[in-house]
């Protein structure tokens, strides 16, 4: 299947066309060898060895990855943590990186304490703010601009295609974590990214059955050779049964990420004018600070995460988040099943989010259940 021919849905749906030409089966085996034979005349003509470094099991959720992001290459990792602090370890200690003040939590504890401490730069600034990128910006000393957009758990948006246009007019290369977005709304390497990266663990498995990541290059280079190099040496490789159930989940990625784009709005216009809340962040609502820009950027939908900052501080945050029946109380995003969270709880001192901050990542159930159980728990919880 050529997937510049057909639509993103046909590519996930159909897993790129892939069928077995042995026995026909149109779903792919489970490969579960970790090492692969060499040739009689001491070769590796397969151009496998090793388990650690290579699978055949990644070839075809890789390339669907690849094609939904439009991209030259995609690999797979065992996190979405081992994919990203990937992309940070292929530079050189010394090296001056620019990430987002509002990111994914532990991305940011390993940028502030583990990278820094290795020898990187890292600066972290108000990436929404173009102005703030091209003062922070140094050419020729900052190497790599890390976005997140739609970003945890504020939901804030930065426009990539401008980030990506200062980022190389610094000779920097700009990567975005695109986890809440999804290739099925945002595709970062046509707006001028260098690197998109997945927490495979969300949206693109989107069964809450397994941890993976995916770091998806728009060109060969030598960082991507490093990256490439450093998932074999460091080891973050994903297992066969993971690759294979995440291609499973990727089969039905933009239904899944429409119906939860759908239930977010929903939740989202439900509350605005809620009498017990005082703030829903949501970039679909016409009225959030990155709406205009996140209209140009993500196409069908807005994303299905969303925080609510309910009134009566921490204590009513965390009441509410234990009365909700439907809305699971666990941590994570972008399964079937519509989760929330207390943020505060889990990010503790230092973080940004505010401490009456629940966020909510919308699954696929019904909106009016999703609607109903909020308003019982709202209700119960402010009493
Ligand atoms: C936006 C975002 N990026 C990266 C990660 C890290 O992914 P993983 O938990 O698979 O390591 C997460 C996990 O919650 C995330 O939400």
């Amino acid at each position: 299947m050529d997937p510049k021919r057909v639509h993103p849905d046909t590519v996930a749906a159909q897993a790129l066309g892939w069928i077995d030409e042995a026995t026909r089966a149109v779903t792919p085996p489970l490969h579960l060898s970790s090492t692969y034979l060499r040739d009689p005349d001491n070769q590796y003509r397969s151009g496998r060895v090793y388990a650690r470094a290579d699978n055949p099991a990644f070839d075809q959720p890789e390339a669907v990855i690849n094609a939904l992001e439009g991209g030259h290459e995609a690999l797979l990792f065992a996190s979405g943590m081992a994919a990203a602090t990937a992309c940070f370890l292929a530079l050189a200690p010394g090296d001056h990186v620019l990430a987002p003040k509002v990111m994914y939590w532990s991305l940011r504890h390993w940028l502030t304490g583990f990278a820094a401490t290795w020898g990187l730069q890292v600066e972290l600034i108000d990436m929404p703010d173009p102005a703030a990128l091209r003062a922070a910006l140094r050419p020729g000393r900052t190497k790599l601009v890390w976005v997140e957009t739609p970003a945890n758990p504020l939901w804030t948006i930065t426009d990539i295609a401008d980030a990506a246009a200062a980022a190389r007019a610094a000779g920097a290369l700009l990567a975005v974590d695109s986890t809440v977005a999804t290739p099925v709304l945002s595709r970062p390497l046509a707006l001028g990214a260098d690197f998109v990266m997945h927490a495979a663990t969300k949206y693109l498995n989107g069964h809450s059955d397994l941890v993976a990541g995916v770091l998806v290059t728009r060109a060969d280079s030598e960082h991507w050779q490093r990256v490439r190099k450093l998932r074999a040496q460091l080891g973050g490789t994903l297992g066969s049964f993971e690759a294979w159930l995440l291609l499973r989940g990727l089969r039905t990625l933009p239904l899944r990420v429409r119906a939860a784009c759908s239930n977010a709005e929903r939740v989202a216009r439900h509350f605005e004018h809620h009498p017990l809340v005082r703030e829903v962040l949501y970039p679909g609502l016409p009225g959030a600070p990155g709406h205009e820009v996140a209209k140009r950027q993500m196409h069908g939908g807005f994303g299905g995460m969303l925080s609510i900052r309910v009134d009566g501080g921490d204590a009513v945050a965390i009441a509410v988040a234990a009365h909700t029946r439907i809305w699971k109380r666990a941590t994570s995003l972008g399964g079937t099943e519509s989760l929330i969270e207390h943020r505060a709880s889990v990010e503790g001192a230092g973080s940004p989010v505010p401490p009456d901050l629940l966020r909510l990542s919308a699954g696929v159930e019904h909106a009016d259940d999703l609607v109903a159980d909020l308003e019982q728990a709202l209700a119960r919880a402010s009493a």
